[in-house]
């Protein structure tokens, strides 16, 4: 109503101001024309009179005769008066009815044949008509014509104006109502249409919507829409507190229950049997174990993993199930056997002398055995076999972690199709030249490329599979939509940082920073007041365990007042210590810390603390709040975890972490001191400014290091690529729909 009113106000006001300047106009016109009427019937009838008049006038003693001449006259209702004035403006005979003040002209006056006179009763028209006979003049005949008629006739006329305009202005006014509440319903559904998608952008005329209106500003308008969803999406994203209650709230709503399993090598929980026969519950140093055991815990699935504990076998049910957390336990591990002989080949040889350092710039060679890939392959093929066995439906969530299973991926799609396949490559993926010295190059793609989706830390790394599968597969690359098609079969490739869970549970068990300072400093016998370094580590050569020791070493060369004032304790957990490269790097790393503390210690004080052994996860958070700083060194790492990790344990904003550039991680935390790990000088520099940094700045690097943690932690890192299945899945569900509508169309 409120626009149909729009409409008519200014449509009344317009009319009536029309109806306004017309009314003079046309009163002025019809009183030109009733002049010229009453003009043209004065000489009409004077030209009538010229005759009797002239005979009449020229009898002697006529007056009477003319006078009831001219009372004949008037008998016509319009003439008012007549009169006869002779040549020298006298007048001679006037009816009874003559106004005083209309005179007859003089001699010698300039007088117009006819005008208007207003007199009290109204207006009068007169008019004056020369009378001549033979040439001689004999008078003027003045007829007054009244024309109080016209003033009537002026206002009816106006009344029939209003009438007119009135008429129109409804008319206008209702067909403009209508019209406009037409267009406005049209314009409206197709707003609608677009903003709801439902009027999509047509194929051949460009456009779906009913209104040609909206065309010029359709395309726009769809892609605000777009980009206010997907503001709008971040911004939910960002919003939301990742947790596992989100997960599972995905899990229900998203994914509807489905079914979820995981399949890794290392198993998060390791039952293991000591020399005193008591069995214990070791927690594995892995990177990828730290990131998936909450997620399972809020997701509620079964981990497919290799049973590798030596009570292992001891302490599952038949079909080779233990649940876990011990504490709690909320899902599944289903093992897997392996005989000496397969662990070799496939772990040890392939996955850890083959595909670790080919994937990891670090300078150690692979070694690529012929009899490790066959034991590779039907490891892959067994944990296959196991994904189809533990599934209960015949479309599951497979999350495959790492490079122990390029193969799995494929074989699981060929037995169980429907499945959605996710593949998350933990370790950096290399360029094109360095893949390719792998010798079966083109079966670990095309393993992989089973994968519905497959998921790495930066974009990095996804560009270098992209360009790896484009140099050696027949397959179709698309970077626009981030996606490879092999085979016809299509991958998603997509960039999923992976961190930690927050708050990290192992925190809830510790004291304030404080008192763990305390604690960490007697346990280790230093003094209250020296600083503290720490690395955490697996001992890996990929780590850079010796450059940060040469690092603390140089620092102690270039600041010998550092000596007996700091110290780098360094926790290393052995790993794969049955590869030459490890023990040799075992034996490197002791030899130089001995090497230094020899150099620098005094009875009292070693400045290199170098512990080798395993250690549980709240001994490490106590060392992360205890220390001063914390130092990844890593020659090359996918992400890296103990950055995150050191990051989450700091609810006191105080420790700087010396990260290197080399480390997913150093994309995502840039407040970090960041450092190149082959440059000694240059690390040794850092530890120094980390030693020396003030409250103020530590604090505010700090926080926002913590702030991103807390933000994009784990449970948003599998939240996404849970949220990613469900899109494919739905996708995939439509799709199948419309297929069978077509073939049922096609046989009606
Ligand atoms: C890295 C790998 C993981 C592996 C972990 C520990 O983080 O990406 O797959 O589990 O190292 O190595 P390990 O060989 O002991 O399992």
């Amino acid at each position: 109503m409120r626009l149909s009113l729009r409409f008519i106000v200014p449509l009344g006001i317009a009319l009536t101001a029309i109806a306004y300047a017309v009314v003079p106009l046309v009163d002025r016109l019809t009183l030109q024309w009733f002049v010229r009427d009453l003009e043209i019937r004065s000489t009409t009838i004077a030209n009538a009179a010229q005759e009797p008049l002239t005979a009449l006038v020229r009898e002697p003693r006529a007056r009477q005769k003319v006078l009831r001449y001219f009372e004949r006259i008037i008998q016509d209702e319009r003439i008012f008066a007549i009169g006869f004035c002779d040549p020298a403006g006298k007048m001679l005979y006037a009816t009874s009815t003559f106004p005083e003040s209309v005179r007859c002209p003089q001699a010698g006056e300039a007088v117009s044949q006819s005008r208007l006179v207003q007199l009290e009763r109204g207006p009068l028209h007169v008019s004056v008509n020369p009378v001549a006979a033979e040439g001689e003049a004999l008078g003027e005949l003045v007829i007054v014509h009244d024309m109080s008629f016209v003033q009537r006739r002026s206002e009816d006329t106006k009344k029939y104006i209003f009438y007119l305009f009135a008429a129109i202005a409804a008319v206008v006014a209702l067909i403009t109502v209508v019209i406009a509440e037409i267009s406005w319903r049209g314009w409206v559904a197709g707003i609608k249409g677009l903003i709801s998608g439902e009027a999509p952008l047509g194929a051949r005329d460009g456009l779906g919507v009913t209104a040609p209106e909206l065309r010029p500003i359709a395309k726009d308008l769809q892609a605000l829409v777009r980009d206010l969803e997907a503001e709008r999406h971040a911004r939910d994203e960002s919003q939301i507190l990742w947790g596992p209650n989100v997960l599972r709230r995905i899990l229900r709503e998203d994914l509807k229950g489905d079914e979820v399993l995981i399949v890794s090598n290392r198993e998060p929980y390791i039952h293991v049997r000591r020399k005193d026969n008591v069995i214990e519950i070791q927690r594995p140093a892995s990177g990828l174990v730290t990131a998936l055991e909450p997620v399972m815990r809020a997701c509620s699935g079964t981990w497919i993993a290799h049973g590798g504990g030596s009570a292992d076998r001891d302490t599952v049910d038949q079909q080779d199930h233990v649940m876990v957390p011990p504490e709690k336990p909320s899902y599944r591990i289903r093992r897997v056997w392996l005989s000496k002989e397969e662990e070799q080949g496939y772990y040890y040889g392939l996955a850890n002398e083959g595909l670790w350092p080919l994937c990891h710039i670090a300078h150690t060679r692979p070694v690529f055995r012929a009899e490790d890939w066959t034991h590779y392959k039907s490891v892959n093929r067994r944990f296959a076999d196991t994904v189809v066995d533990e599934s209960r439906t015949e479309d599951p969530i497979v999350l495959v972690q790492d490079y122990h299973f390029t193969l799995l991926p494929r074989m699981v799609h060929e037995r169980l199709p429907q499945a959605t396949i996710i593949t998350f490559w933990h370790i950096p993926w290399p360029n094109p030249e360095a893949f390719g010295i792998l010798p079966w190059r083109e079966e670990v793609l095309a393993g992989l490329l089973g994968s519905s989706i497959i998921g790495f830390h930066t974009q990095f790394h996804c560009n270098n599979f992209f360009d790896t599968v484009d140099r050696f597969l027949e397959a179709r690359v698309d970077r626009e939509t981030f996606s490879i098609s092999h085979g016809g079969e299509p991958t998603e490739v997509r960039r999923y940082p992976i961190s930690i869970e927050w708050p990290p549970s192992p925190l809830a068990k510790l004291p304030p920073v404080a008192e763990c300072r305390t604690r960490v400093r007697e346990q280790l016998g230093l003094g209250a007041e020296m600083l503290l370094g720490v690395g955490v580590d697996r001992l890996d050569y990929t780590k850079g365990i010796l450059e940060r020791f040469m690092a603390v070493e140089r620092l102690l060369d270039l600041e010998p007042s550092w000596v007996g004032r700091f110290c780098f304790a360094q926790l290393a957990a052995p790993s794969r210590s049955s590869i030459d490269e490890y023990q040799n790097l075992d034996a490197r790393v002791r030899a130089l810390a001995e090497r230094i503390n020899r150099r620098f210690g005094r009875p009292g004080y070693d400045p290199i603390l170098l512990r080798i052994e395993h250690y549980d996860a709240s001994r490490v958070y106590e060392l992360y709040r205890a220390a001063d700083l914390c130092y990844v060194s890593s020659l090359h790492d996918g992400m890296n975890l103990v950055a995150k990790e050191f990051v989450a344990s700091r609810d006191d904003e105080q420790g700087v972490l010396i990260l290197s550039q080399f480390t997913g991680a150093a994309r995502e935390l840039p407040e970090a001191l960041i450092v190149n790990p082959y440059d000694i000088e240059q690390s040794a520099v850092a530890i120094h400014v980390a030693l020396t940094m003030q409250p103020g700045e530590r604090r505010a690097r700090m926080r926002t290091m913590r702030h991103l943690v807390q933000e994009f932690n784990v449970y948003r890192w599998a939240g996404r690529m849970l949220l990613d299945a469900a899109r494919m899945r739905q996708r995939r569900r439509v799709m199948a729909r419309t297929r069978a509508a077509r073939r049922e169309s096609r046989a009606l």
